[in-house]
């Protein structure tokens, strides 16, 4: 579309951590410094960068981290033994183990091991089932900086036609709840799409909103798209490429053709991303502040 607005992840992110940095001083004057454990049990590169990310999204904004690392091969006990530790610890408010966990941990009694107020992924089945009752304490961080960029571009989400593609735990489960529920940056129209989804082109042709979220590079291009349509991009693909690194990174959206189409996009890198990290923050802050009272 003419003046198709590139949507700005890392300036809606940098507003969303003026304000946390504003709320962690309000809780030091109070005596309380918020407190984030990050938790490593993977040697996967994509992981490691992710967690150091997030430790030095803390620091910025005047959060503490702490950071436990566990060798990939260890007996799943040490992770289970440490998330009981963390949550005993009075300075840790927020406990984020990254995932994927090795094969051999259990993922299910990861997410239920962690405290529920201290689950700032909202990960736990508890915080889950908040969410999809409307009573939402922790919004997952990506679901949630989506709604946060919609909101701040004035996207129109009330009666519209949104397609969620993909239906991970993380991304499109919790994201279609958000967009469905009644309230600000909700009451659309929701379809979610995935790998047996029998016609996805007609359901993307009509779409309003496009949350793209299926871990596959440049899945959806411009020309399945409507003329003038919202399009978010949450995949972060590592193809590789002849660069500095050896790879570049590109969304699950063929940027170039979309762009054309779309009335509003987001790029990769500098889209979703920033604003995962940024709710984190807002999260823990938010954890810092429930277990204080
Ligand atoms: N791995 C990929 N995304 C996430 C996330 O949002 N939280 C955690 N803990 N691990 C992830």
């Amino acid at each position: 579309a003419d003046g198709t607005r590139i949507i700005d992840g890392e300036a809606v992110a940098a507003d969303v951590r003026d304000d946390v940095a504003a709320h962690v001083e309000t809780l030091e004057e109070e005596g309380v410094t918020p407190g984030l454990a990050t938790v490593l049990m993977s040697d996967d590169p994509a992981s490691e960068t992710y967690v150091s990310m997030k430790q030095r999204d803390c620091e910025e904004v005047g959060i503490e981290s702490v950071h436990v690392e566990i060798d990939a091969d260890a007996p799943a006990e040490e992770l289970y033994e440490t998330i009981d530790d963390l949550n005993e610890r009075e300075d840790v408010h927020g406990i984020l183990v990254q995932l994927p966990v090795p094969d051999h941990v259990d993922k299910r009694r990861v997410l239920r091991q962690i405290a529920p107020v201290k689950d700032v992924d909202g990960f736990h089945p508890e915080n889950v089932g908040r969410l999809v009752a409307g009573d939402a304490r922790f919004k997952p961080c990506t679901p949630h900086g989506v709604q946060k960029l919609l909101a701040a571009y004035d996207v129109e989400t009330e009666g519209a036609d949104a397609v969620v593609v993909g239906r991970s735990d993380i991304v499109g489960k919790p994201m279609a709840n958000l967009l469905i529920q009644k309230g600000p940056i909700g009451n659309a129209t929701t379809t979610v799409c995935h790998s047996r989804t029998r016609d996805l082109e007609g359901k993307l042709a009509t779409a309003d909103i496009v949350i793209a979220a299926v871990g596959v590079p440049e899945f959806i291009d411009g020309s399945m798209l409507k003329e003038g349509a919202t399009v978010i991009d949450v995949g972060i693909n590592r193809v590789d490429a002849d660069t500095e690194k050896g790879y570049a990174l590109v969304g699950d959206v063929e940027y170039e053709s979309a762009k054309e189409a779309a009335g509003a996009i987001t790029p990769v890198p500098g889209g979703v991303g920033p604003m995962t990290r940024a709710m984190l923050l807002y999260n823990t802050v938010k954890a810092a502040g429930l277990q204080s009272d």
